[in-house]
C-alpha cells in the first residue's frame, strides 16, 4: 500500500488493531485463560505466520542475500558473565519510586500520567519515595541451589552472545574483516511499566546484526547500513509520512557510542523508535577481551599491527515492526454498496496466508482442494467452503489475504478462476493452469 493512500484514511486508532488482533487470533495476552500476565504476548495461527514471515524477510535480506554476514542461534541463558562485561549487571536500570500507601512501583521518568492512588484518604496524590535504581533483567538460577553463585540472566539483548562468539564464528566461517554477526531471538527485560500494546513488552524479539570492521571504517559502515534497513523498512510499505531517522543526541548515547540514530514509526500514539543503529567502536569486544582474558584483537596485514575491531550494530524489535505494520495496514473502508469492510493492507510478503482458494458452492470442493493443495506447496494458502461469498471475502480482507482465487461453476467448463485483489477488490479471470506465474508474479519479491 502507498503512503499516499495511508494519508487519505481516517486517522487508526490503537482500540480498533487490538481488538482486531484478539478477534482474529494475530495476538493476545498471554495466560488469557488465568486474566493475562502484564508485558507479555502470544501470536496466534495468524500471528505466527506474519511474524515469521517478517523474520525470514529480514534473515534474506540482512544474512542469506550478502556473502559478508554469518548467522547465529545462541542460548538464551548466557554466560553471567557476559552481562557483566557489558556493563548491564551495572547499569543497566531504569530509575523508579514506590508508593508507600498503595505499595505501586512507577518509572521516575514517567510520573506525569499517574494513575490516583487507591489508598489514601482525603487525596489521591501517591506518596512516593525518593527514585531507586532498578535493574531491568530478569534473573534465573541454574542447578538445584538458589544462591548468588548459580545466578544467571535471561538475555536482555541478542547481540551478548554475538560478541563473545565473534572469534569462533570468524575462525568457522574463514571471513575477513569487515564481516558481520546475525541473530534473531527472544530477549527479556522486566520492564516496569508495559504498555502500547505489544510495543514496549517484557518479552520480545529482536533481529540485531553486528558488523565488525577496522574502527577507521565505521562511520562508513554506519552510513552503510543506515540505509540498507531504511531500505528495508520501505519495502514494508513505510513511506516519509510514517517513517524518520531520529539522531540521537549526545546525552542520550551510551559513553562509548561514536554515532546514534533511531529509526522511528509513527503509531497511533506518536513517533516511536522501531530500530536503533549505533558506531559502538570497540567498546563490545575490548571488555569481553578484559573479562575473559582471551585476545580479541585482529592484526592488520597492511601495518603488521593488532587491533579490536569496531562495531557497527543495527538493531531492529519485531514485534514492534510487526505493530507497525499492523497499525500502517489496518482501514475501515465504505464500500460501493453502502457496506463497509475492516482490512489490513499487508505487503503480500509478510501477509499471514498469502492465497485463499474459495469454491462457489459445496460441490465443486474437490476441484478447488486440488488447487489449493498445488499452490499450498508454494505459498501459505487458505481454504475455505462456508458461508456465503462476501462474508469469505470479507474474512480474507481482515486477515489481510492478497489474493483470493474463486472456483465457480464455469471454472470447470472453461478452466478459469477468478482471482479477486484485496486493495482494489478487482477480480481477474485467470487460467487455472497459469494460476501459479500469474500469483508468483504479484507475491514474490
Ligand atoms: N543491542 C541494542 C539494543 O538492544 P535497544 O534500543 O535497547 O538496543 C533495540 O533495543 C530494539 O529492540 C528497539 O528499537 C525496539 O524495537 C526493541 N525493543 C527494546 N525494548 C523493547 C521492549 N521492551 N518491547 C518490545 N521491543 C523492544
Amino acid at each position: 500500500m502507498s503512503s499516499a493512500r495511508a494519508q487519505q484514511r481516517s486517522p487508526v486508532r490503537m482500540d480498533d488493531v487490538v481488538s482486531l488482533c484478539a478477534r482474529r487470533g494475530f495476538i493476545f495476552a498471554s495466560g488469557e485463560l488465568y486474566g493475562g500476565i502484564n508485558g507479555f504476548w502470544d501470536y496466534g495461527p495468524l500471528g505466527v505466520e506474519f511474524k515469521n514471515n517478517l523474520k525470514a524477510l529480514w534473515w534474506r535480506r540482512v544474512v542469506r542475500e550478502r556473502d559478508d554476514v554469518e548467522g547465529l542461534d545462541s542460548a538464551i541463558v548466557t554466560h553471567p558473565r557476559t552481562w557483566e562485561a557489558s556493563g548491564h549487571v551495572q547499569h543497566f536500570s531504569d530509575p523508579m519510586v514506590d508508593c508507600r500507601a498503595c505499595k505501586k512501583r512507577f518509572r521516575a521518568d514517567q510520573l506525569d500520567d499517574l494513575p490516583p492512588c487507591p489508598a489514601r484518604e482525603g487525596t489521591s496524590e501517591h506518596d512516593l519515595t525518593p527514585p531507586r535504581e532498578f535493574n531491568l533483567m530478569l534473573k534465573t538460577f541454574v542447578g538445584a541451589s538458589e544462591d548468588t553463585e548459580t545466578v544467571a540472566y535471561l538475555r536482555a539483548e541478542t547481540c551478548g552472545s554475538i560478541f563473545t562468539d565473534w572469534k569462533r564464528v570468524r575462525e568457522v566461517s574463514r571471513q575477513k574483516l569487515p564481516f558481520g554477526i546475525a541473530q534473531i531471538g527472544k530477549a527479556f527485560r522486566n520492564e516496569i511499566n508495559p504498555r502500547n500494546f505489544t510495543f514496549r513488552s517484557r518479552e520480545f524479539e529482536q533481529a540485531e546484526l553486528e558488523f565488525f570492521c577496522h574502527p577507521a571504517e565505521s562511520p562508513k559502515w554506519f552510513e552503510h547500513w543506515k540505509e540498507e534497513r531504511l531500505r528495508f523498512h520501505r519495502e514494508l510499505g513505510f513511506g516519509a509520512d510514517v517513517l524518520r531517522v531520529r539522531p540521537q543526541e549526545e546525552k542520550e548515547r551510551a559513553h562509548y557510542a561514536r554515532a546514534a540514530v533511531d529509526i522511528e514509526f509513527l503509531f497511533p500514539f506518536g513517533w516511536q523508535e522501531i530500530e536503533g543503529i549505533h558506531d559502538r567502536g570497540s567498546y563490545d569486544l575490548s571488555r569481553h577481551a578484559e573479562f575473559s582474558g582471551k585476545d580479541l584483537s585482529v592484526l592488520d596485514e597492511a601495518t603488521r599491527q593488532r587491533f579490536v575491531p569496531a562495531v557497527v550494530e543495527t538493531s531492529v524489535g519485531i514485534d514492534r515492526t510487526a505493530l507497525a505494520l499492523l497499525c500502517h495496514a489496518y482501514a475501515e473502508e465504505k464500500l460501493a454498496d453502502g457496506e463497509s469492510r475492516v482490512v489490513l493492507h499487508l505487503p503480500p510478503v509478510v501477509a499471514p496466508i498469502q492465497v485463499a482458494v474459495l469454491p462457489l458452492g459445496k460441490k465443486l470442493a474437490e476441484p478447488a482442494q486440488r488447487i489449493a493443495r498445488d499452490l499450498r506447496r508454494r505459498w501459505s494458502t487458505f481454504y475455505d467452503e462456508s458461508g456465503n461469498i462476501g462474508r469469505r471475502y470479507r474474512r480474507q480482507d481482515e486477515a489481510g489475504t492478497p489474493f483470493c482465487v474463486t472456483f465457480d461453476f464455469e471454472s470447470e467448463s472453461d478452466a478459469q478462476v477468478t482471482v479477486r485483489e484485496r486493495d482494489t477488490m478487482s477480480q481477474e479471470r485467470v487460467p487455472v493452469a497459469g494460476l501459479v506465474t500469474w500469483l508468483r508474479e504479484r507475491l514474490e519479491p
